[in-house]
């Protein structure tokens, strides 16, 4: 991968995609080979905002490559209470770094901070923005499950707030997949991301229903209300608990069909459904693991064996 930065999956070709997933596979297959790959390389964990599965698979990611962490630790106890610019908080942390991965309430904050540092930054989550890391092995995920090419894709829930959306719809647009939005109205896609799509050349196909389209699905993408960016609790309400699969919806869809979820989950997926050969979210959170390692050797770059230069 030739990027300094991964801020968007806009950003990443086919060519990136299949490079990093390749090379996943490869470390997945057999971790033993990038053991110490990394060893000494010190990567910083700066999150702004609550985090599990992102937080800790970088963290596995970067040891199972030999090297360490660091983490800032919540905003609460970090000078951020005191003031701190996230410009001088970044700037700050690439002295102690070889790469930084940011998690940040406001959209346009990665690329901002980005702006800041000559380390490698990673977007893990800017606001409503973007969410690349989680493409990366939402596609990996996908191209285990279901491959790549000629596949309909369904994508669920908080269209509109979801950055994992965003992000994995953006680069879906690099492969032959047909894809079909659902969500009430009031969560439809930004028009700033209808607008991206389609000038990539995808058809952005909305329903309200899954009902009509669930048949024809390959992979079901199903997404969390996303409670914390709504502005008023009362619109959030409204539409809370509206999108919710159990085995009997499942009934009318394709026995393939592939389950995926970004987690984490509230009430969108019935835990009957976790029973079903059709679940695969908990092998999507752990693919994090081998995906990130792979994306953070080729932003790294080198590594003990030689490599691609930055
Ligand atoms: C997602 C996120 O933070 O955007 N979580 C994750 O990274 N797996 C999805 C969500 O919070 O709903």
């Amino acid at each position: 991968m030739r990027h300094d930065h991964l801020i968007s999956a806009a950003q990443l070709s086919r060519d990136d995609i299949e490079a990093v997933l390749d090379r996943a596979a490869e470390i997945a297959d057999d971790p033993a080979t990038v053991r110490e790959r990394h060893a000494g390389t010190v990567l910083a964990l700066c999150f702004f905002e609550p985090s599990t599965r992102t937080k800790m698979s970088f963290d596995t990611a970067m040891k199972r490559l030999g090297g360490e962490t660091i983490d800032m630790g919540s905003v609460e106890s970090s000078s951020v209470k005191k003031g701190e610019s996230l410009a001088d908080t970044v700037r700050v942390i690439e002295g102690y770094a070889d790469a930084l991965v940011l998690r940040h309430p406001s959209e346009g904050s990665a690329k901002m901070a980005s702006e800041f540092v000559d380390v490698p930054l990673v977007n893990a989550g800017d606001g409503a923005g973007q969410h690349p890391s989680q493409t990366l092995l939402d596609l990996y995920t996908i191209r285990e499950n279901a491959g790549l090419d000629d596949i309909t894709v369904g994508i669920m829930g908080d269209l509109k707030y979801g950055r994992t959306v965003h992000s994995l719809s953006m680069a879906l647009t690099n492969f032959d997949v047909r894809q079909h939005f659902v969500s009430p109205e009031s969560l439809r896609l930004p028009r700033s991301v209808r607008y991206d799509l389609h000038e990539a050349g995808a058809q952005v196909r909305e329903h309200e229903e899954l009902e009509g389209i669930l048949p024809e699905l390959d992979v079901l993408y199903v997404t969390r209300i996303q409670r914390e960016r709504f502005p008023d609790e009362r619109e959030y309400r409204e539409v809370a608990g509206e999108y919710q699969i159990d085995a009997g919806t499942l009934a009318e869809a394709k026995e393939s069909l592939t389950v995926m979820h970004p987690l984490p989950r509230v009430d969108e997926i019935d835990p009957a459904v976790d029973e079903t050969p059709h679940a695969q979210y908990f092998e999507q959170a752990h693919n994090g693991v081998p995906v990130r390692m792979a994306l953070l050797d080729a932003l790294l770059g080198g590594g003990r064996d030689g490599g691609e230069d930055r």
